[in-house]
């Protein structure tokens, strides 16, 4: 694992962004994973201005969507689809036909996962991009989720709904079912960025690089991956030894 330990937010989405522009600019029919959240959303603005400042393009990109919340519309302000339109995919010069997301209407659910899942096994993502729960989740991969799962329907912990509130009106509205990817589609990506910020995320950061790899903490895994990259800034990485 390398560790960045940069000062701040902005900095964090600095470096990311460095490394997602080398990668487009080295590979420009590349596949990428993309996480939502709050915190790659300084990113995607960075990947937003090289993108309108020519230096970057993503006609030739693909990409696919960690996971998506079950039995939100599609057109639900806070859906993954309409978070990723707005953050990202309005802004930049993708064709829309090549993003993916899980569908998520909750009749459907397992049929959505089969399907997403045949998707990502028919392909390899060059550089998947990661954000990291308090609790050491991954894409929805919560706590406890065995190493070998490909894409599912998960039941999304109370801590998880708690800490994706400020996206809603009250915890009764965050939906209690989300379709992941598993920890082993996420495995299979040739290079991994997570990206952490804030002195929330530093419990999760330390046990994720210096504790025992353990399903208990999902991050852990990621210590088994050849190239992953682990951005943080000052509050993030402060448990971690000096
Ligand atoms: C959600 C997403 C994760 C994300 C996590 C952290 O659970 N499914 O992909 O990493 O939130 O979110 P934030 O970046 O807002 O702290």
């Amino acid at each position: 694992m390398k560790l960045i330990i940069v000062k701040n937010y902005d900095e964090v989405s600095e470096e990311a962004s460095k490394i997602v522009i080398d990668q487009l600019t080295s590979h420009p029919n590349s596949i990428l994973g993309l996480a939502t959240g709050s915190t790659p959303i300084g990113l995607y603005q960075k990947l937003i201005e090289a993108n309108q400042m020519k230096k970057i393009s993503f006609k030739n990109v693909t990409t696919f969507n960690l996971d998506e919340y079950i039995g939100l519309d599609m057109k639900h302000p806070q859906s993954y689809h309409q978070f990723m339109y707005h953050q990202l995919f309005s802004k930049i010069d993708i064709n829309m036909s090549n993003t993916h997301l899980p569908k998520n209407d909750i009749n459907h659910m397992h049929e959505h996962a089969k399907a997403y899942n045949d998707l990502l096994s028919n392909t390899k993502i060059d550089l998947q991009i990661l954000g990291i729960g308090s609790n050491g989740h991954i894409g929805f991969n919560e706590p406890g989720t065995p190493f070998g799962n490909e894409t599912f329907i998960v039941k999304l912990e109370e801590q998880t709904r708690k800490d994706n509130m400020y996206f809603f009106n009250s915890l009764e509205e965050v939906p209690e079912y989300a379709i992941t990817m598993g920890i082993k589609n996420i495995m299979r990506s040739k290079k991994i960025i997570l990206l952490a910020s804030g002195i929330e995320k530093s419990d999760a950061i330390y046990k994720m690089i210096y504790g025992d790899v353990t399903e208990s903490i999902p991050a852990s895994v990621l210590q088994l991956h050849p190239n992953v990259t682990v951005i943080m800034d000052d509050q993030a990485s402060s448990k971690l030894p000096k």
